[in-house]
C-alpha cells in the first residue's frame, strides 16, 4: 500500500523482564531529532518491576504489562493490541521468548529483532545477553557487531536487513566487546526500523 504524506508509522517495542530499555530510548530519541514520522506506540514489558516502567513515564510512552508466563494470552493481547492500536511494526529489544508461527503469520505486521552479534554465527538457543559477548570473546573474533533482522519461530533465525560490525581487537574483557556492540545497537536500530516501514509501505 502507498503510504500517504501524512502518515506517521506506529510502532509496538517488546522488551524483556529486566531489561534496561537502552534501545528502546535510543531508538525514541532518533526518530525525534530526526523528525521521523514513526511514533513509539506501544511499550510491552513483561515484569512489574521492569525498569523500563519508569523509562516509558520519563519518555512519556504508553506501556501495558503483559506476562509471558502463558505465551498463547501473551500473543491473544499483543494482537488485540496491534488492531486497536494499528501497529504497523512490532520491534523486539530484549524480549527473549519465540513467538509463535500463527502469531508471526496472522499478526500481518513485520517482526523485527536486533541481535548483539554478526549474525548467524554467535547466534540461536541460548545466545543471549552476557553469554553472546563471552562467546565471541572466547573465539578471539577480532570484529563483532549488531544484526537487525526479521522474526520468525526460531531463535535469530529471520532474514537480516542491516549489519554493522565494529574492531573488538582491543577489548579486554566480554564486557568491553558488549560495551562496544551496545554502541552500534543504539546506532542502527532505529534507522533499521524507519528502512524497513519506508521499504514495505512504498
Ligand atoms: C540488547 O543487547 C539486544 O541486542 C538484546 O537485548 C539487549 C537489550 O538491551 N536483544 P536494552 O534493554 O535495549 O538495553
Amino acid at each position: 500500500m502507498a503510504r500517504t504524506a501524512s502518515k506517521t508509522y506506529r510502532i509496538g517495542v517488546l522488551t524483556s523482564g529486566h531489561g534496561r530499555g537502552s534501545n528502546l530510548k535510543a531508538m525514541h530519541e532518533y526518530f525525534k531529532e530526526n523528525g521521523l514520522p514513526v511514533e513509539i506506540s506501544l511499550v510491552v514489558i513483561t515484569q512489574n518491576d521492569s525498569p523500563v516502567k519508569a523509562l516509558c513515564q520519563e519518555l512519556d510512552l504508553y506501556w501495558e504489562l503483559i506476562p509471558v508466563i502463558n505465551m498463547p494470552l501473551f500473543e491473544e493481547r499483543l494482537n488485540t493490541l496491534k488492531r486497536e492500536l494499528n501497529l504497523d511494526l512490532i520491534a523486539l529489544a530484549g524480549f527473549m521468548r519465540l513467538l509463535s508461527q500463527d502469531f508471526i503469520t496472522g499478526v500481518g505486521i513485520p517482526i523485527l529483532n536486533i541481535h548483539p552479534a554478526l549474525l548467524p554465527r554467535f547466534g540461536g538457543k541460548g545466545m543471549y545477553g552476557m553469554r553472546v559477548h563471552e562467546a565471541v570473546f572466547s573465539s578471539s573474533e577480532s570484529v563483532s557487531g549488531a544484526s537487525i533482522h526479521i522474526v520468525d519461530p526460531i531463535y535469530d533465525h529471520g532474514k537480516i536487513t542491516m549489519q554493522e560490525s565494529v574492531d573488538i581487537s582491543k577489548c579486554k574483557s566480554p564486557f568491553d566487546i558488549a560495551a562496544a556492540v551496545l554502541q552500534v545497537e543504539h546506532r542502527i536500530y532505529a534507522p533499521a526500523i524507519y528502512n524497513y516501514l519506508t521499504l514495505i509501505n512504498t
